[in-house]
């Protein structure tokens, strides 16, 4: 079990050696509250958040977006935008805040992104990515990591993505994650634009050739970790997880530690499910309601015995009248005795 109170606040130095395994930025997924459900089940694995929009933080002042429990460390902090001094003035921020990197979005292809020139649309403009990541760079101390995807539309990847790369690592990155498919930007909704491009992995692992002094992430439909160590045997530097993170949590980073990092023992999804409770309770007594932390918490069990009895308790019994932490640990007196009755069997 992953003993949260012990984790330093800040300072975490090696978050290039976390980045061998990472949990992705998901928009309304990847919020506070997941995030410290993942750190109780891995130590060492590099969380991102959602994506936080500079203009959001400097021109809204939103900045109770930048909020983190300190045990989520080493996490990082995903930023959008396209113009360079708002962006520095987010990392800024950012790392004032304590987050561990700054990372700036250049995959996501949303039509609310697109129109204020976020996320996959600047692959088409490298020299202003470069100019972001500059500005971004002179702002804070902490690293400053771009994720991209491989193109985007009739983009040729074989020929963008190496001088859109070459182009990041003039500015002094030296860490890239990259969605090893095209955006899309017409015609596909974002969620399609996460399935239907094909993916392209033998194109990242030339990009490693290509510069091998450039730490990269693969991520985009890797779903198991055997599948993430792969990938780190061939010569990646990181995998990127998204999905099968957020709807596995306990497959994906219950071994992590052992397997990505050789340090530490596993964990267990009941183990992480007791370390909630205290999470809960506080939340709770803040005035916050369950379902904003159970909702985060459904997939803990998939693929185990008892994953639809603890998914559908939880589900039904969030929106009671009264519900509280009570919820969270009959599911889970249920998962165990399902557990007895079929050790005793
Ligand atoms: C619900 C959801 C929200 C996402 N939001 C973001 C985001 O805010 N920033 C970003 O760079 N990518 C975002 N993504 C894309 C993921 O970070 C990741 O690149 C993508 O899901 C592919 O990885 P996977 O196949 O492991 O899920 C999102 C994906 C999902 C499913």
């Amino acid at each position: 079990m992953v003993d949260l109170k012990n984790q330093e606040k800040s300072g975490f130095s090696d978050v290039q050696r976390a980045a061998r395994l990472s949990i992705a930025p998901m928009m309304d997924w990847t919020d506070r509250h997941c995030r410290y459900l993942h750190r109780l089940l891995s130590r060492n694995t590099l969380l991102y958040t959602e994506m936080v929009t500079s203009p959001a933080l400097v021109r809204g002042g939103a900045l109770h977006l930048l909020d983190f429990n300190a045990s989520e460390h080493p996490v990082a902090l995903q930023l959008g935008g396209s113009d360079p001094a708002e962006l520095a003035e987010a990392a800024r921020l950012g790392a004032e805040a304590g987050y561990d990197e700054i990372n700036l979005n250049v995959g996501c292809p949303s039509d609310r992104v697109q129109s204020g020139l976020f996320g996959a649309v600047l692959m088409e403009n490298p020299a202003l990515v470069a100019r972001c990541v500059s500005a971004m760079r002179a702002a804070v101390d902490v690293d400053v990591t771009v994720k991209c995807r491989i193109g985007v539309d009739d983009q040729n990847p074989e020929e963008i993505l190496p001088e859109f790369l070459a182009r990041v690592i003039a500015t002094g990155c030296t860490r890239v994650s990259i969605h090893a498919r095209k955006a899309w930007l017409q015609g596909l909704s974002p969620k399609e634009n996460r399935d239907i491009p094909p993916l392209d992995y033998p194109l990242v692992h030339r990009m490693k050739e290509l510069f091998p002094n450039l730490h990269i992430s693969v991520n985009g439909g890797i779903t198991t970790l055997d599948e993430a160590e792969a990938f780190l045997d061939a010569g990646l530097d990181g995998v990127m997880i998204g999905r099968s993170a957020y709807h596995s949590p306990a497959d994906i980073l219950c071994q992590a530690d052992r397997r990505i990092y050789g340090d530490g023992a596993d964990t267990t999804p009941e183990e992480a499910v007791r370390a909630m409770v205290p999470y809960i309770e506080a939340h709770l007594d803040g005035g916050g309601r369950l379902h904003q932390i159970t909702r985060h918490m459904l997939g803990l069990f998939a693929g185990r015995p008892g994953a639809r009895i603890w998914r559908r308790t939880l589900s039904e019994g969030v929106s009671k009248p009264g519900a509280d932490v009570s919820l969270v640990l009959e599911a889970l007196d249920q998962i165990e005795t399902l557990a007895q009755t079929r050790e005793a069997v």
